[in-house]
Formats: structure tokens, C-alpha cells, sequence
């Protein structure tokens, strides 16, 4: 995902926990394909998540995840950010659909918009996302070549907080893959993307269950900072 630059304005603190309704509220935000998606619709359905999907957003008529979504009967919306004559304006309208959704996280995955301090500070603590490298290493695009260009022999996933500042929230949660000398950077894309499917629903059951909460812009479990690489998964 991409987000937007903090324009000098302090960040407020991590805004309230869930509430303890029984299962967590979640929306998700798309752009193309879903499958991350999916594997928090599964994690729901299975109950490793107490939690439902209370709404999928993209703004992407064509995303593919978005038409599954409706077609496993999903609250979605398609908001189009074309027709908004800024980011503010954008994120306005993503605000007004996930606070009618009372979604309580928001879990982006494969969305493929800058988010503003607009949108993200009133989900601060309760916004996540999911990233194909291992962060602080490769944010942005193009994260598998750029792995494999610099000669590195692991690569991964990360499931970070959002914070204004681009793919550079407090991490969560980390797995990470081998790195072969045949690796291209689809074949490594899709051994990534494992990871990815076992890595978020990790990581929102932290969340869910208040095991790791952002506190001053650090992930914090047990009382202790996470170091900053997160958790490594198994
Ligand atoms: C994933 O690789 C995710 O890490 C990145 O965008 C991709 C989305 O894939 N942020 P999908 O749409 O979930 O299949």
C-alpha cells in the first residue's frame, strides 16, 4: 500500500481499542486481486478469527477481489477516487463508509492508494496492512526484483500498524522465505504470498484479542516494544 507524508502535524495517540462485542468488525481495502482477502474471509469462516467482515472497499470496479467478494455475498463498496478532486476528499468518503460499517480494524491488502493523516489518524492502532518484503527493507513497489537485484538470500512479508509515513508503521508481525539462485520475481512473488495468507490472520488475531497494540508509534506486546522486525512466524 501506499500512504501519504505526515504534513508536521503531531500524531494524536492510538485511538480506543475494540469494544468488547463478540466478534471484531472488520473492512477491507482492495485494489486488485483479493487473495489476502480471502485468506482473512477463510480465517473468519473457520473461526481462527472471532471477527466478520463487515465490508470490502476498493477502488477498482475491475478488481477481482472485489467481484468475488460480491459474489460470497460480502458487504462491498467501489468507491471510485477518480471523481475526488484530492486525497483528503478520497479518504473522506472511505472514512464515512467505514464508520458506518462500524468497522473497528481495517485491514489493507493490496490497496493501492495513498492514505492521508485524514484517514489514518482516526484508525491509529486499529489500521493495518500487509507488505511483500521485509520491512524496513523494500517499501514501496517492485519489492521481489529489488530483493533478488541486491544479491539478498531471504525475503518475506510483513504485517505492520499504518502511520503516515509510507510502509513504515510499527511491525507486527514478519515470515520470510529463502532466496534461490533460480528465484525470479514471480516465482518468489508467489512463495511471498504463502506467507502472506499464514502471516495476516496472525496478525489480526493479535490485534483481535489485544495481544499487540500501537502505543507512541511503537508495537507493543506484553508491556515491551517488539523489536523492529515484529514477531517472526514459525
Ligand atoms: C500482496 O502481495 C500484498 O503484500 C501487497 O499487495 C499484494 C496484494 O495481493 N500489499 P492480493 O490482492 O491480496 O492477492
Amino acid at each position: 500500500m501506499e500512504n501519504g507524508r505526515n504534513k508536521g502535524r503531531a500524531p494524536p495517540s492510538a485511538t480506543k481499542t475494540m469494544s468488547t462485542r463478540d466478534e471484531a468488525r472488520l473492512a477491507i481495502l482492495i485494489s486488485g486481486r483479493g487473495s489476502n482477502m480471502h485468506s482473512i474471509v477463510d480465517a473468519c469462516d473457520s473461526n481462527f478469527l472471532r471477527a466478520r467482515v463487515c465490508l470490502v472497499i476498493s477502488n477498482n470496479s475491475d478488481s477481482k477481489g472485489l467481484i468475488s467478494a460480491r459474489e460470497i455475498g460480502l458487504p462491498t463498496k467501489y468507491i471510485d477516487h477518480r471523481i475526488y478532486e484530492n486525497r483528503e476528499s478520497f479518504d473522506q468518503a472511505l472514512l464515512s463508509a467505514l464508520k458506518e460499517a462500524k468497522a473497528d480494524l481495517i485491514l489493507l491488502a493490496g490497496f493501492m492508494r495513498i492514505l492521508t493523516p485524514l484517514m489514518i489518524y482516526p484508525f491509529l492502532g486499529r489500521l493495518i496492512n500487509i507488505h511483500p518484503s521485509l520491512l524496513p527493507k523494500y517499501p514501496g513497489l517492485n519489492t521481489h526484483q529489488r530483493a533478488i537485484d541486491a544479491g539478498d538470500k531471504e525475503a518475506g512479508a510483513t504485517v505492520h500498524f499504518v502511520t503516515p509515513e509510507l510502509d513504515k508503521g510499527p511491525v507486527i508481525i514478519q515470515a520470510k522465505v529463502p532466496i534461490l539462485s533460480t528465484d525470479t520475481a514471480d516465482t518468489l512473488a508467489s512463495k511471498i504470498l504463502e506467507k502472506e495468507h499464514e502471516i495476516y490472520p496472525l496478525g489480526v488475531q493479535m490485534l483481535i484479542e489485544q495481544r499487540v497494540t500501537l502505543e507512541n508509534n511503537e508495537a507493543i506486546m506484553n508491556g515491551s516494544a517488539l523489536p523492529a522486525k515484529g514477531i517472526s512466524s514459525a
